[in-house]
């Protein structure tokens, strides 16, 4: 086990929504754990006039989502970690002087013995991180003479190629690119990373990776919520800016990638790259209109209950054309998968919380039983990403009996099996790797730029082209019908359950 040095976690947007959601029941996860070092101390900085006590209060003490926590331990376990907690206020804006910060830091930092050892967590709005990040470098924080210094960004991470590049260059003044660590809490997830252990620890599945054996990649994202109170973000973001340029990519990247050197953060990184770069990148119109398909969710009822289309969501526009269903076709244009065709979709408002890859593997090149019913039922590896985590495998087997009728079998492994582990939540594991200097599940620069190239031009398309229709799906099915177009009569979209409206077909909204 790696070991963990000393440090302070300092969170900038310390009074926001994913600090006492996801960061703070991260750090007491690791804290229950044992995975804390002997000294630890988290500063929250925000613009919020908070004291010390407060902030505790609102994170630990009387937060909504360490409540079963609290009635699990008892009242001095939950003390001592409160205790590590402290705030400092900034004051009306984040890019003021940092030197009443510095001081705070410091004084902890001695206080504590946290060894001049930081990590700066920006989970605040981009538009806020290179100010951030030259107020600290003003400041010397950004300075590694004594301690290391880190600095976490949360996605969107820019907003298009151009803006991507532009933050990345604002960043590398202030901080070199292996003190930058960009969240995408995909790859915080087991299942995810299980990707990379599934095809590189055996050798039954990585001799099939390929277009000799692979018919198609088909990867769901699917949320049965709306935009629930962020529509105000995700009206000026849309599915594939905010799921698809990160984390499906991601996922992506790991698919298609050649296998690394090790298991080293650079090693998986410049292959992950290399996977990103060789997206074919689509351009013409044409093609474009034949393998892009964008909707929004319209209104229906869900169980006897009227469910608001997008376009009525607070803090949308009443006119909107941000969608929020995309489907994507695409090719790779390398040894290994070329004309091997990936189809990825992510949307809101499904009827189910999943994200799936299903590798569709060819039929067997000579059918002996023809008459076996087994057509259109090739071999399928599902590994289901989330909720049970865990990894299926398809294959045909005999129905007792006389002569050869083949069926469908599942052979599976589920993670919730393994009872005696925890599994780490995603904001855990990746706090812990940027706390042990580990970036092999952060996204590198130019993967993040390689991302957004394949994206732009699709983005573009939506906003100028021609001929681009915005679809409506009732809220609770699985998408516009007409997704399933993509697939040319091949196949279609394996939807791992029933639609929930009653409608399932589909609109031109616009
Ligand atoms: C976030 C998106 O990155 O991921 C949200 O901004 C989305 O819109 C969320 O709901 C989904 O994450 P998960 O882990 O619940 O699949």
């Amino acid at each position: 086990m790696k070991k963990t040095e000393n440090q302070m976690l300092i969170i900038f947007g310390a009074s926001g929504d994913l600090t006492a959601r996801k960061l703070i029941p991260a750090i007491f996860n690791l804290y229950k754990g044992g995975d804390l070092p002997d000294n630890f101390v988290v500063l929250g900085v925000s613009r919020s006039d908070f004291g010390d006590l407060n902030f505790r209060n609102k994170v630990v003490l009387e937060s909504p989502y360490l409540e079963d926590e609290r009635k699990e331990h008892d009242q001095a376990f939950i003390q001592k970690f409160a205790d590590k907690l402290f705030y400092e206020d900034l004051g009306s804006d984040y890019d003021t002087s940092y030197e009443r910060l510095e001081k705070r830091i410091s004084d902890l930092d001695q206080k504590y013995g946290t060894n001049g050892n930081h990590i700066f967590y920006l989970s605040t709005p981009p538009s806020l991180y290179e100010p951030i990040a030259k107020n600290l470098s003003d400041q010397g924080l950004n300075d590694e003479s004594v301690g290391w210094r880190r600095i976490i960004v949360e996605k969107p991470f820019g907003y298009s190629l151009n803006s991507a590049k532009e933050l990345n260059d604002g960043l590398h003044t202030y901080f070199k690119e292996n003190q930058i660590f960009r969240i995408d809490h995909y790859l915080g997830k087991e299942t995810v990373q299980n990707l990379l252990v599934t095809r590189f620890a055996n050798s039954i599945f990585e001799p099939l990776w390929n277009r000799n054996y692979i018919h198609h990649v088909e990867i769901t994202n699917a949320e049965s919520v709306g935009v629930e109170k962020r529509g105000g973000y995700y009206d000026k973001s849309g599915a594939l800016r905010d799921m698809f340029q990160s984390h499906l990519l991601q996922i992506v990247a790991l698919i298609v990638m050649e296998p690394p050197l090790s298991a080293d953060a650079e090693e998986i990184r410049n292959e992950k790259l290399k996977a990103l770069k060789s997206l074919k990148i689509m351009t013409d119109e044409k093609t474009l209109y034949e393998n892009t398909i964008r909707a929004q969710y319209v209104a229906s009822k869900i169980d006897g209950k009227e469910v608001k289309g997008y376009r009525e969501e607070e803090g949308v526009d009443k006119n909107s054309t941000t969608e929020t269903f995309a489907a994507i076709k695409f090719f790779v244009d390398n040894w290994r998968w070329a004309d091997v065709p990936f189809y990825v979709r992510t949307a809101k408002r499904m009827p189910t919380k999943v994200t799936e890859v299903v590798i569709h593997f060819k039929t067997p090149h000579h059918q002996i039983f023809k008459e076996s019913g087994i057509n259109n039922k090739d071999n399928k590896l599902i590994i289901r990403i989330q909720p049970d985590e865990g990894i299926l495998i398809k294959f045909g087997v005999k129905v007792p009996g006389q002569g050869f009728e083949v069926e469908r079998a599942n052979m599976d492994f589920y993670y919730s099996s393994l009872t005696e582990t925890h599994v780490m939540e995603a904001y855990e594991r990746l706090l812990l790797d940027a706390m042990q200097g580990d970036a092999t599940l952060y996204a590198r620069a130019d993967e993040v730029e390689a991302a957004w190239a394949f994206v732009d031009p699709i983005l573009d398309y939506w906003k100028n082209g021609k001929n681009v229709k915005m679809y409506g799906y009732s809220a609770g099915v699985w998408g516009p019908e007409n997704a399933n177009d993509l697939f040319d009569g091949v196949s279609e979209w394996r939807n791992p359950s029933e639609n929930l409206a009653d409608d399932p077909g589909y609109c031109v909204i616009c």
